[in-house]
């Protein structure tokens, strides 16, 4: 069986004063969730507050992007991925919507950052999703399948089996337009079925794919209930301490 992971992500939100006292409130209110494993990914500047905040707690941190090679070098504002390992984190988020759209993220970068990011030792959460109007056209198995194909399908199946897929259709980002779980639920399958044809039942069966997109507490279980939803990407709901612990708790 595969554990659900919920994973929040805050995006350019909250200051390392603000990232402490989140988890000051949130980690009693999910210590008990055994169910699923937790992780918040701040903005690379809140890392040292959470990984202190989190220490010796079940809730991991992860970062939002991290540059595609394993070197120093002089590439002003990157951030890499060791330097997010030697900072206690465990995920990272590659090619989320937002970086496609706003700072040039091709799926050719996105297999980069992600084969630098194992080689780090951190677990990629790879994004995939398609726009509204290529839902709207009937695009989005061709679309997903083109994104897998760039920033998946070449990693070896060692590298494959230490990723987690997330699900996000753009139009239900921060939209409040939550995919209906028969929705989600049918793409997922096809994800599932694009991973299958790749790397073999055995992988498609263990990936966790994570869904997001305007989830909250009072839809998470529907999308739950789903077989092929293994958990969730938040953004706005990981903001507040409560809300996301509606959503982890989502049992
Ligand atoms: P949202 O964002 O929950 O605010 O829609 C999800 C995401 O972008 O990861």
């Amino acid at each position: 069986m595969r554990t659900p992971l919920m994973a929040g992500n805050w995006k350019m939100f909250k200051t390392p004063a603000d990232t402490t006292a989140f988890f000051d409130k949130f980690l009693p209110l999910v210590a008990g969730a055994a169910h699923a494993d937790v992780a918040i990914c701040p903005p690379f500047i809140n890392i040292p507050a959470a990984v202190a905040a989190t220490s010796g707690s079940n809730v991991t941190i992860g970062a939002q992007n991290c540059y595609w090679v394993n070197k120093e070098g002089a590439f002003t504002g990157e951030v890499n991925a060791p330097m997010l390992k030697a900072a206690g984190c465990t995920w990272v988020i590659i090619g989320h919507s937002e970086r496609r759209q706003f700072f040039g993220e091709t799926d050719a970068t996105v297999l980069q950052r992600t084969v630098a990011a194992l080689e780090a030792g951190l677990k990629p959460i790879v994004c995939l999703g398609e726009l509204l109007a290529e839902r709207e056209s009937g695009q989005t198995n061709e679309v997903l399948k083109t994104q897998f194909l760039g920033g998946i399908a070449p990693l070896t199946p060692e590298q494959f089996a230490q990723i987690v897929i997330a699900y996000e259709p753009v139009w239900a980002i921060g939209t409040g337009k939550v995919a209906t779980p028969e929705i989600a639920e049918d793409t997922h399958r096809a994800i599932r079925a694009l991973v299958e044809e790749k790397f073999g039942a055995d992988a498609a069966a263990a990936v966790r794919i994570l869904y997001g997109g305007s989830v909250k507490p009072d839809n998470v279980a529907g999308l739950m209930a789903q077989p092929n939803i293994d958990g969730a990407l938040v953004g706005g709901a990981a903001l507040k301490p409560e809300d996301f612990a509606g959503v982890v708790n989502f049992k």
